[in-house]
């Protein structure tokens, strides 16, 4: 068993009546890669500034161990904070060259003077920037100030490595190369607590995914663990014309009678709350079924001679997404708490390269 480096115990953060953080537990162990993922608007930043100790939590509270040393109240000790290397927001860096702003926060970290100048160029030159030493920052591109960024993170050589959206802003090709150098940090024991709204992008390289939406972890386990414990078969069915709103509960309740054996039994409440949804501004049906060839088949069959006076399906399909991104979008959408729709955040990107 690997030791636990991070520890959130019911952390919580409120600004004003509004939970951002609503008390989270979450563990991650020496030389791992967590992924803390969620739309925007969940709690990622917010959760990171209070690990770096910028922002004061409610309740909870956190732990950090470094060094091999005892789990400890982050409130309690100043010195962990060298242990740790963040990149927190995009970073907005002064009228400096990328040789003067490195040299600068390894002097504020305590880097060995002698070795500051060695440790820029590997790093520079690790993230392909050694032609740009001399440069005024404010000439990067996107991509160039947030790999700087992220060396500004790791300039002292922290054991504890944390980066809020990384890849925010950046090309394709720029993100495979953070995932690159995400990747080389855990080549050498680094342990890494990554946020990023983008599934996809993160999910590769991170060893666990806690999902987060409106300040609540509702999920943390391996990629594979959460896609197959919430694993779920969804059927889009689209139909000519849109359904008349006075008669959709009584013909959704005929449906699920009708559909019944087909359905989903062990249907997640946190993916679905209902077997059958109706989505008015696409003109469809999702419906949550067991998954089985045959049952699709039935669940056709039935649609069509059933329901012939009722609506016309013009398209029938499985989605073809990964299971997990499904889930994914699924989640965040049923995830709204009492009282808070149309008001927070909740929208999903999930670019591809
Ligand atoms: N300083 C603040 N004052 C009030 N509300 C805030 C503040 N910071 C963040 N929030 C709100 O808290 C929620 C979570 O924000 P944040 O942690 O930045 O989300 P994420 O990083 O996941 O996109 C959002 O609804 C945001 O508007
Ligand atoms: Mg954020």
């Amino acid at each position: 068993m690997s030791e636990i480096v991070i520890k959130l115990e019911n952390l919580t953060k409120k600004f004003g009546n509004f939970t951002a953080v609503n008390s989270i537990n979450l563990e991650v162990c020496r030389g791992e890669t967590i992924g803390l993922v969620g739309p925007n608007g969940a709690g990622k930043t917010t959760t990171i500034k209070m690990i770096a100790k910028i922002l004061r939590p409610n309740s909870g509270r956190i732990l950090i161990r470094t060094n091999h040393s005892e789990l400890r109240n982050l409130e309690d000790v100043s010195s962990t904070i060298s242990q740790m290397g963040f990149l927190i927001d995009i970073p907005n860096f002064y009228n400096m060259t990328a040789y003067e702003l490195l040299k600068y926060f390894a002097k504020i970290q305590k880097y060995p003077k002698d070795k500051i100048d060695d440790r820029i160029d590997e790093l520079l030159n690790l993230f392909k920037l050694s032609e740009w030493k001399y440069e005024k920052v404010k000439n990067f591109s996107k991509g160039m100030t947030q790999k700087l960024g992220v060396i500004q993170a790791i300039i002292h050589d922290p054991e504890i490595i944390i980066l809020d959206e990384p890849q925010t802003g950046l090309d394709p090709l720029a993100r495979i190369e953070i995932r690159r150098y995400i990747r080389e940090l855990q080549s050498q024991g680094k342990t890494i607590f990554v946020a990023s709204h983008m599934l996809y992008e993160i999910s590769e390289v991170c060893d666990k995914i806690a999902l987060i939406n409106y300040g609540q972890i509702i999920g943390f386990d391996t990629v594979e663990n959460l896609a197959l414990k919430l694993r779920t078969s969804i059927l889009n069915c689209i139909l000519l014309k849109p359904l008349s709103a006075e008669n959709l509960q009584p013909l959704l309740t005929r449906m699920r009678e009708k559909l019944y054996p087909y359905l989903d039994q062990n249907l997640d409440p946190k993916v679905s709350a209902i077997p059958i949804r109706y989505k008015p501004e696409k003109q469809e049906l999702k419906i949550y079924y067991d998954g089985k060839a045959e049952s699709r088949g039935q669940i056709l069959k039935i649609l069509i001679k059933e329901f012939e006076s009722d609506f016309t399906v013009t398209s029938f399909t499985q989605p073809k997404t990964s299971q997990l991104e499904m889930v994914y979008s699924e989640m965040v959408k049923n995830n709204v708490p009492e009282g808070t729709q149309n008001i927070k955040g909740g929208s999903l990107q999930n670019e591809r390269q």
